[in-house]
């Protein structure tokens, strides 16, 4: 049975949730769901905007043909072709078969990738940075976005509502759950750490790309925002618009201390408590540990581009980092992590070589700096040690 959502007189959400998925992406798991937003504007011509990944096809479906309510659909608007937004084309086109296909010249070589059916040339409105199109009383105007996430996306504006579709940009894990604005949840005590999971572990890589599209937008006159994932924007905008400044120039949200840690046997988690203790005392609040071991490292991921100072604690394993941790920091560097203070504790009962291989790592980040004296544990912690974790965490709070 169709489920829709008005957006504004002449607009309709028509996306579905997925709230079984395992990972995202094969990566990602989603304990809040994920919703395929896809949207259709109904003008003397109608208008579909992306559509769903093909979990949520019968919905979909269902949705476009509640709203359509009979009409024939002209244009498809492409602005992303990652699989969880254009699954559906080829059942689109086939369907809808007077439908004309708007997207650029990467989206078109991409559907030849993914798709294996014929698209007539004359089927395509190939469009380029600042093209427009008009439908009836609303016209489009479309804005390339390389990189945000993938290179052929571009975003569509609707300069007669001012709404702007943001493809993945504005995103955020999370299903619906009934409400379509952010305005009508608690976005930023129920979602705002997922929209921040969600940036950084998918865009947090093309923080310049990010940063070139809120210039483009800045020209432009944005009353709403609908993306392809999570709620939509028609309320202080700048919340959302000022996280995504931050994100994508690397600016940590707050000024405290993330500590991921890996612990064998518990002795680098009892140097890493200790630390975070000391820290405390001193004054620091909102500090936040992770088990790096037993945490998926995109959550990690995520509080690493809102914390300002990391602190890195791990064990030298088969004469490197411990797993896990590697994993982590392998992470941190593809998703370009700069712009932060490091501190680093490491462990081993022989050959100890984590701390350098940290060190060697980090020092590659942009702008990053390694704050305090490394410490070091010969298997556990003694007296020494926990004089150093103390004057480490001196040193750390002369730099908040
Ligand atoms: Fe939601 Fe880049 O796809």
């Amino acid at each position: 049975m169709h489920n829709t959502k008005q957006i504004t007189q002449d607009l309709h959400w028509i996306g579905a949730n997925d709230r079984r998925l395992s990972l995202f992406e094969g990566v990602y798991d989603v304990p809040l769901g994920v919703s395929y937003n896809s949207y259709i504007l109904l003008d003397d011509k109608t208008v579909l905007l992306d559509t769903v990944d093909k979990a949520v096809a019968h919905q979909f479906f269902e949705n476009i043909e509640h709203v359509l309510n009979g009409r024939k659909l002209d244009y498809l608007i492409i602005n992303h072709m990652e699989p969880d937004h254009c699954a559906e084309i080829e059942n689109i086109v086939k369907k809808y078969q007077d439908i004309k296909i708007v997207c650029n010249t990467k989206t078109q070589t991409m559907l030849g990738q993914f798709f294996d059916f014929e698209i007539a040339e004359d089927k395509f409105i190939i469009v380029k940075d600042g093209d427009t199109l008009e439908t009836g009383k609303h016209k489009l105007s479309f804005y390339m976005a390389p990189m945000v996430h993938w290179p052929e996306v571009m975003v569509t504006y609707d300069s007669t509502n001012k709404v702007l579709f943001s493809a993945d940009a504005f995103g955020s894990f999370g299903a619906i759950d009934g409400n379509i604005f952010a305005d009508e949840v608690d976005f930023d005590h129920r979602y705002m750490d997922e929209a921040r999971r969600y940036y950084t572990n998918i865009v947090g890589k093309y923080g310049q790309q990010v940063q070139m599209l809120l210039k483009k937008l800045q020209e432009i006159d944005i009353e709403m925002i609908c993306p392809l994932h999570g709620y939509a924007w028609r309320k202080d905008l700048n919340i959302f618009i000022d996280k995504y400044q931050k994100w994508s120039t690397y600016e940590p949200e707050i000024k405290s201390v993330l500590i991921p840690y890996t612990s064998v046997y518990g002795n680098t988690q009892n140097a890493a408590e200790i630390l975070a203790g000391e820290l405390a005392k001193l004054g620091v609040k909102d500090i936040k540990m992770y088990d790096a071991s037993v945490v998926h490292p995109s959550y990690i991921v995520s509080d690493a581009f809102k914390y300002s100072h990391i602190v890195f604690a791990t064990t030298t394993y088969n004469m490197g980092i411990f797993v896990n941790m590697e994993i982590l920091l392998n992470d941190l560097t593809a998703h370009n992590l700069q712009n932060r203070k490091i501190a680093i504790i490491e462990n081993g009962s022989w050959a100890i070589t984590a701390g350098n291989q940290i060190t060697e790592i980090v020092s590659k980040w942009k702008n990053t700096e390694i704050i305090g004296n490394k410490v070091t544990l010969k298997s556990s912690a003694k007296q020494t040690q926990r004089e150093e974790l103390e004057a480490l965490a001196k040193e750390i709070v002369k730099t908040l």
